[in-house]
């Protein structure tokens, strides 16, 4: 299969384009520099996307997005967090759509910050969006991914967990404090994290890719989401150190602003069985398999 991916450089994509290209898929990355033979080069600021450079891809997996963990939310960050996310997802899907030879499927990034600080209520695809910002970027950037759909192309939104992976994202920051001995809980613990292994995020990319039966928003999240507290005493037991240093709420938000409430004070507790029932086996379902699976 020829597959497109966007965002290709990033944590989950690089991890993808090589789990195809080890699967003899031809991966054709859309880059916005220095593109090499095979890479189409875009530039998802600009009004217009001439898909037709994408003719022959069966698939397009859109990853792209100004990261949001790295560096202070700022308004101007986060302009950049909402346009990179809903401009780029809107030119690709109106590409998409005016193009001749249309993929099978386009495969958009969303997050589980669609749902918002839900606290302790299970939340599944038929849940509400939440109030917050990151709630008001998912819908938007789901919604763009509709002139795709309306073009007959099977559109899925992959609502996406807290990523595990000692290479990057959250698990990385947190492995060095952790490591010394200074890792605790953050604010009361009680919030959920709902996780995902990164070589499962890569089986379930793969597997909307073949999987008919899945469109519009799918969670992808492990069956067994946990609170805070229970991540860092397993985070501890794996790395065999004391996690007796919380952080307290007030710390958090001033080290890190509004970010701390969104990413590491908000509770999301996800539903995994929508994926689950479209066939889906998770190679890592509980959080202590997984954490051994993926620090080195
Ligand atoms: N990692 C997680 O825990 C997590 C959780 C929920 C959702 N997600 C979503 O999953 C997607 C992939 O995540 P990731 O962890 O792989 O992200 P990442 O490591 O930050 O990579 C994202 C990629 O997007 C491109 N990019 C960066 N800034 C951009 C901008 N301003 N405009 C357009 N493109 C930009 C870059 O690729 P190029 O330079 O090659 O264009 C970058 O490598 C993202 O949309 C993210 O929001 C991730």
């Amino acid at each position: 299969m020829q597959i497109a991916i966007s965002g290709a450089t990033g944590l989950v994509g690089s991890s993808l384009a090589d789990a195809l290209a080890g699967a003899e898929d031809e991966v054709i990355r859309l880059v916005r520099r220095n593109p090499s033979c095979r890479d189409v080069l875009w530039d998802p600021t600009v009004d217009s996307f001439d898909a037709s450079t994408l003719a022959g891809c069966e698939a397009v997996v859109h990853l792209a997005g100004e990261n949001i963990a790295r560096g202070r939310w700022t308004a101007a960050k986060k302009q950049r967090i909402r346009e990179s996310r809903v401009h780029s997802t809107r030119l690709l899907a109106e590409g998409l759509a005016a193009c001749e030879q249309k993929p099978r499927v386009l495969i958009c990034a969303s997050a589980i910050g669609f749902y918002g600080n839900s606290g302790e209520r299970l939340v599944d695809e038929q849940s509400p969006a939440g109030d917050d910002f990151l709630a008001s970027v998912c819908q938007d950037w789901e919604v763009a991914s509709q002139p795709a759909r309306d073009a007959g192309i099977r559109v899925v939104n992959v609502r996406i967990g807290v990523v595990l992976s000692d290479r990057g994202g959250a698990l990385a920051k947190m492995l060095t404090p952790f490591r010394l001995g200074l890792g605790g809980r953050v604010g009361s613990g009680q919030q959920y994290m709902s996780w995902i292994a990164l070589p499962d995020l890569v089986g379930v990319l793969r597997h909307a890719i073949g999987a008919e039966s899945l469109s519009g928003p799918v969670n992808a999240v492990a069956p067994h989401p946990v609170t805070n507290a229970e991540f860092t005493k397993t985070l501890g037991k794996v790395l065999g150190r004391p996690t007796l240093f919380p952080m307290p709420t007030v710390v958090a938000r001033t080290m890190f602003g509004e970010m701390a409430d969104a990413l590491l004070l908000s509770s999301t507790r996800v539903s995994s069985k929508e994926l689950e029932q479209s066939g889906y086996t998770f190679m890592y379902a509980d959080l202590d398999s997984a954490l051994r699976g993926v620090i080195q």
